[in-house]
């Protein structure tokens, strides 16, 4: 099999905050811009709490596949289901059109992926926002976290790390408090 890289894609807001309920704590169009951006055309692979609770399933022009210990290797309405994200990921890199497939969350599948170092390259996207940082402070309960401190995951040996800066004007206009900044980590083998 060709070389492909095990990609994972993340954004993480104030205390490492990825998710309010069953979905995002901010709505970022640039962060949206950059996931499509970054994703298409290649697999894409989800936990089952992430992908139910999407507004829009199956994702267009990308393999959909989801982690569920509820499935036995099936297809349906557009979306792969595994019973084990490795499974997820042999099923992906064999029919990746490219040199790339991504692991998109949530927190349980980064945790698993990270705890087993199935991740070559991180795309983690750091979004600033002061008032929801005020709301996390108040309630840390109602969110949930990216397993690991992403302050620690920037200055590990193990992890080389870019900035991506997108040229002037391709990038949406932010209607929200959310300002993101993008990078791109490497794992050094
Ligand atoms: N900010 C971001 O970039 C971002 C990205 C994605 C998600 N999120 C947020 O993350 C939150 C959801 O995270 P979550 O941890 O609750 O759920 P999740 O990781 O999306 O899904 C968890 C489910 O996936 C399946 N799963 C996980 N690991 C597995 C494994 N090793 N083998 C087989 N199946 C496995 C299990 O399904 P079964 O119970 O069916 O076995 C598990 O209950 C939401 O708030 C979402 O908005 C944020």
């Amino acid at each position: 099999m060709k070389d492909i890289s095990v990609c994972s894609i993340v954004a993480v807001g104030p205390y490492d905050v990825i998710g309010q309920g069953v979905s995002m704590p901010w709505h970022s169009k640039q962060d949206f811009y950059h996931f499509k951006k970054i994703t298409t055309p290649y697999p894409c692979i989800f936990g089952r709490n992430t992908y139910e609770n999407m507004p829009k399933t199956p994702l267009p022009n990308r393999l959909n596949i989801v982690c569920s210990s509820k499935y036995t290797t099936s297809f349906k309405n557009g979306t792969f289901y595994v019973p084990s994200i490795e499974e997820a990921i042999n099923f992906a890199k064999y029919n990746t059109p490219g040199d790339k497939i991504f692991i998109c969350g949530g927190s349980m599948v980064y945790k698993y992926a990270l705890e087993h170092d199935l991740i070559d390259v991180m795309y983690l996207t750091k979004i600033h926002d002061s008032e929801l940082k005020r709301n996390i402070a108040e309630n840390r309960a109602d969110f949930t976290y990216f397993p690991i401190d992403t302050l620690e995951f920037f200055e590990s040996p193990k992890w080389q790390t870019e900035e991506i800066k997108y040229p002037n004007g391709v990038l949406p206009v932010e209607t929200g408090n959310s300002v993101p900044r993008f990078f791109k980590s490497v794992r050094i083998r």
